[in-house]
């Protein structure tokens, strides 16, 4: 196999990372993926760093088994929580979606004040404050864990009313931060981005990684001389935890007619 036919990885606790995977897809039409959803061991957002750090060294290994060229992390509670570990004991090049959202939030925010959503992990972390103030020390940042969205998005309950409700009840003290700029900081809000949208009005802009990421690693596949362009590509899926309902919801984010998703219960 040459070089730029190797795969491009990306993982996530489940389904969230498709919305990356739609965007490289979008970006990258000619790349073969892997995606990797732990959907053993998902959520993410309640578990503690060790966990989360030995769960995403664990599927990046994986990846590295099948020789892909770079990897994406594509959940922000392992961006914010294992970026290092993973930078330290993979030799591919490593991606996370923070520092990307960050930059593209810090970009549109018109009157400077940012409001984060994710999980309780990644608002503990600090790690989006941490990047935008990196980048504008005058930004206004403030945060809001919403732990039930992942959970309601893994059940296939987007749009539901029991989704209204919980983007109400997380949403409502956001009116008074007064933010034109929030922040989707987890991969899986984007699925339920509209009626996030509906809620917050016309005057916030919603800000999601996937495309910023898509772009940084066509900067980087291209940089290093192993951009494909050229030929057919596959793309395969794994889940830690396989079920009907996930390849049911992976096909309505990445759309199509068909999904062959792999189980691998390599480490469970
Ligand atoms: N998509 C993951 C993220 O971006 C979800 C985390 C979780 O599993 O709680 O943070």
């Amino acid at each position: 196999m040459k070089p730029n036919e190797q795969a491009i990885g990306i993982f996530d606790s489940g389904l969230g990372g498709l919305t990356i995977l739609r965007a490289v897809k979008k970006l990258m039409p000619k790349e073969n993926i892997i995606y990797f959803g732990d959907t053993a061991h998902s959520p993410y957002g309640s578990k503690s760093k060790e966990t989360v750090a030995e769960y995403s060294l664990n599927i990046a290994k994986f990846l590295e088994s099948k020789k892909v060229k770079l990897i994406l992390v594509a959940c922000n509670t392992a961006s914010a929580l294992a970026l290092p570990v993973l930078k330290r004991h993979i030799k591919a090049p490593v991606l996370g979606v923070i520092e990307p959202g960050a930059a593209c939030a810090a970009k549109v925010a018109i009157n400077k004040k940012v409001t984060v959503l994710g999980t309780e992990a990644t608002v503990k972390s600090k790690e989006y404050i941490k990047n935008i103030k990196k980048l504008d020390k005058s930004i206004a940042v403030t945060q809001y864990a919403c732990p039930l969205f992942v959970p309601i998005i893994e059940e296939g309950l987007a749009g539901s009313d029991i989704c209204k409700l919980a983007i109400k009840r997380y949403l409502t003290p956001l009116k008074t931060d007064k933010a034109d700029t929030v922040i989707l900081g987890c991969t899986h809000y984007p699925v339920i981005k509209e009626d996030i949208a509906k809620f917050l009005g016309p005057k916030v802009t919603l800000v999601d990684s996937a495309e910023e990421i898509a772009k940084r690693a066509k900067e980087a596949l291209l940089r290093a001389g192993l951009l494909k362009t050229g030929g057919k590509s596959s793309t395969q899926i794994y889940a830690s935890d396989l079920s009907e309902r996930f390849a049911r919801l992976a096909l309505n984010i990445i759309g199509g007619k068909k999904l062959k998703v792999k189980e691998n219960r390599f480490y469970i």
